[in-house]
């Protein structure tokens, strides 16, 4: 059974702390042109929610990609499910995730986006699992630090479920 245990944001707080980041993204990339990517299928809201904040002109486009191997080995990889429609050379990209656990995802990303030579390559996350954290990613932006439990809503799943949810909780998985 799935239960959820503790809701750790709720709806106001999540808004405040977008808009704050919203505010610095704005201010660092004004006079620039800003290509956000959204990390799917995790981050869209957190997308919808950012891009409504931005005070300066936007692109957006979307990559999908699940990650395999061993959260333990070093040589994790990704398998892009769906890549952006547009090219990235020259742009200035940032890269947005809604919760960042070990880094190898978005490190994988990074380095396969890095090749394609845009003008500035950053991240934003809203959360941050530091604690699990298995390679140096830089993230720019960084939302809440969170604790090593497994949160759920505002584009977070269990098992494709919870998305829907309009806070961030931690859930309970019992028999
Ligand atoms: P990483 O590659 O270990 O950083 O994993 C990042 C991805 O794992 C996130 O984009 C989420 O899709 C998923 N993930 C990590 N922790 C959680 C969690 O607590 N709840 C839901 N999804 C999570
Ligand atoms: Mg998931």
């Amino acid at each position: 059974m799935i239960e959820i245990q503790e809701i750790l944001f709720d709806e106001q707080t999540i808004a405040r702390k977008v808009q704050e980041l919203a505010e610095r993204i704005s201010r660092d990339y004004a006079g620039k042109e800003l290509l956000l990517v959204s990390i799917l299928k995790g981050a869209f809201i957190f997308t919808g929610d950012l891009v409504r904040s931005l005070t300066i002109p936007v692109a957006v486009d979307f990559l999908c990609a699940s990650s395999y191997g061993m959260s333990t080995e070093s040589s994790r990889t990704i398998n892009i499910k769906k890549d952006l429609d547009s090219d990235i050379r020259g742009k200035h990209v940032l890269l947005v995730d809604t919760i960042i656990d070990t880094g190898e995802t978005l490190n994988c990303i990074m380095n396969i986006f890095a090749e394609r030579k845009p003008a500035s390559l950053q991240a934003v996350a809203l959360l941050d699992k530091k604690s699990r954290r298995t390679v140096d990613v830089p993230v720019k932006y960084l939302g809440f630090e969170i604790p090593d439990k497994f949160v759920v809503g505002y584009g977070l799943d269990c098992s494709q479920q919870y998305r829907n949810l309009k806070y961030i909780a931690v859930i309970k998985i019992s028999e």
